[in-house]
Parts: structure tokens; sequence; C-alpha cells
């Protein structure tokens, strides 16, 4: 049958994002379907901190070097992800209080990991997530403890330990205009420091309700004014609602409530399957009219089943964002998304 990384051949890199099981070929359907649909792999969680670093000097290069090893049989190339993130960090880390023992894992860590990898993966998503809704620096412990300098910094210590490594800033909501701008001022900080940035990962975890079209134009534009790539990292679009949006939580309404926030337990009605047909059509055929500028899409995992959209923002719900369905078959957001080549 027709394959994505076919389709898109010539235009983008066609990505997913593994988990152990994947990576170690245990699940038969994933194991099949990595290899011929895609020519890119995130891992999902096992090069974030807690999983590589532990401890204060032990590392743990199991899972990375084993997915190394995986991307390298299928011809498929790795996008790291990520060095520097306030989110899965080791417990050592959190317990820290002083500036120079963060320092101090900042350092080591990109330099131990980055270097290691370098020649082996194809990028790094060097800073994850620093960004505030507004476009202010998000709080963490290390805008607390280093300063607004500490992304440059880390771009600066990657584009040495990993001089072959592509180095990108990722980030959710940077479509959206304040958060854009303080993505844009960000990256031309890097730069205007003579530090090197290769690229843009916008998440794209987005809803089939809300698919903010224009903004993700405008920022494929803008972002790509500035001389680097833009990507399309963690590409997942959600049809359950938001918890925020459903109103009426009485306590005594609890199973109505619980309904409301988990519709579709059963299978997704047909209406909805056709409406994240369209939703996809829609952003792929957007991502294709600006294929000079993008260099990737990759999807937040392989199929419907394994979804971290069926534990967030709420655990236990069965949700249905990517174009394979729970038995690994295409999905008509699929079919739809391959006919526009
Ligand atoms: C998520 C994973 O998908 C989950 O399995 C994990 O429990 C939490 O992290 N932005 C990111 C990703 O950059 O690393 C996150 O991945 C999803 C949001």
């Amino acid at each position: 049958g027709p394959s994505l990384k076919e389709s898109f051949k010539g235009d983008f890199f066609i990505g997913t994002a593994l988990n152990t099981a994947q990576i170690e070929e245990k699940i038969p359907g994933a194991a099949a379907l990595v290899p011929q649909q895609f020519n890119a792999v995130t891992p999902e969680n096992i090069m974030k901190a807690e999983v590589m670093h532990p401890e204060w000097s032990r590392y743990n290069f199991e899972m990375s070097d084993k997915l190394v090893a995986y991307a390298k049989k299928h011809n498929i190339v790795v996008n790291a992800h990520t060095l520097i993130w306030h989110s899965q960090l080791p417990q050592f880390v959190r317990r820290i209080k002083d500036a120079d023992s963060v320092r101090l894992f900042f350092t080591d860590h990109i330099n131990t990991i980055a270097g290691r990898y370098d020649g082996q993966v194809y990028s790094w998503d060097v800073v994850n997530e620093a960004l505030n809704e507004d476009g202010t620096m998000r709080k963490s412990i290390f805008l607390d403890k280093l300063g607004d300098d500490f992304v440059v910094e880390a771009f600066r210590l990657a584009q040495k330990a990993a001089p072959k490594t592509k180095l990108y800033y990722n980030d959710y909501n940077i479509e959206q205009p304040k958060k854009r701008a303080g993505a844009i001022a960000l990256i031309k900080k890097i730069q205007a420091a003579g530090v090197r940035i290769d690229g843009v990962g916008i998440q794209g975890h987005w809803h089939i309700n809300h698919l903010p079209l224009k903004d993700i134009e405008e920022s494929i534009l803008e972002f790509s004014a500035l001389g680097i790539d833009v990507m399309f990292t963690e590409l997942d679009l959600s049809v359950l609602p938001n918890p925020r949006d459903i109103v009426g939580a009485d306590v005594n309404q609890r199973a109505a409530y619980e309904a409301k926030l988990n519709p579709y337990t059963t299978g997704l009605p047909d209406s909805v399957q056709t409406q994240l047909a369209k939703s996809y059509e829609d952003v792929f055929r957007l991502f294709l009219k600006h294929k000079d500028k993008i260099s990737r899409v990759t999807l937040w995992g392989v199929d419907d089943g394994q979804s971290w959209l069926n534990g967030f923002p709420v655990r236990g719900r069965t949700n249905y964002p990517l174009l394979f369905d729970k038995e690994f078959k295409p999905k008509s957001a699929f079919y739809k998304v391959i006919a526009l080549k």
C-alpha cells in the first residue's frame, strides 16, 4: 500500500515518536509499520534527562544506544529529544539549591550526551519549552539559577559538543502570536550571540475543533525568515474535549461528567472521523504549500492505542489523534493526507 515516507519524499522528513517497546520491536504491528511509513524517529521519552542521567555521575545509554542501532538498521534518522527541559528531570536535579550545581549538571549533561551521539543522531532539541504563553521566559530551575541566558548557553555548549548535529529550539503553541514573538526574540538572541541554531520545532499538539491554520502559516513564514529550518515535531490532533470546557462537573452527576470527558470509548463516530480526516488534510495541504520551508513533520506516536493523549490532560481516556488506529490500520485521515500528493 501507499506510504507516508514515499509520498512526501523530496518534500520533508516524515517522523514518528517511539518508546521502549517499539524500539525493541516488541510490538509486531509497530515493528512492521514504522520502517514502512517513516524515515525519522524521535524518542518519546527515553532521551529525556530523567532516563539518561539518573544520578550525578551516572548516565544510562542503554535505550538511546538501542534507538540509534534501530534507526541505523532501518535507514531512519534520529531527532534526539531533549537536552534542556524543565520537565522529566531526575530527582537529584530537582533537589539542587545552588546555582553552581545547576551549572555543573547543565554543562556535564549537554557535553556528555550531545558529545556521545554527535554524528549518530541527525538533530537535537537542545532546549524544549522555555517560554510562557505571553512570550516571556518560563519559570524553571534553569531560568531561576542560570538566568535568561541559559538558552544561549545551552546552544553554545551543544554546538561545541555536537558540531555535526543540527540544533533546534522546540516548543508548543509557538504558532500563537505572543508566544511566537517570544520565540523569534529568543532565536534572534542566539543568532546575535554568534551561536548556531539550525531550526525551530513547532510541536503541533492541536485539536480538530481549533486548528490554527492562519497562525501556522504566519509562523512558517516568520520563522523561516530567520534563516532556519521549520519543523512540526509532535503533531497530533485531539478529538476529545478539554476538561476545562466541560461545565456541570457536579459530584452528583459524576457518571454523566465522565461520559462527556471520554465520549468515544467504543469507537469514533463517522462524523468525527470525517472531521479528523479533514483537519489532517487541511494541515498537510498547508505543509505542502510551504514544503520549501519545512524540513520535517513528525507525528507524536505510531498508533492511537499508545498515544500520550489517552493519558493527558486526564488519565484513562480513549483518543484518536493519529493516522493509524490501535490495530495499526491506516485511518481515513491517512488516505486524505496521501491523496494530497
Ligand atoms: C510526553 C510523552 O508523550 C509522554 O509519554 C510523557 O509521559 C510526557 O511527555 N511536549 C514534549 C514531549 O516536548 O516531550 C511530551 O511528551 C509532550 C509535550
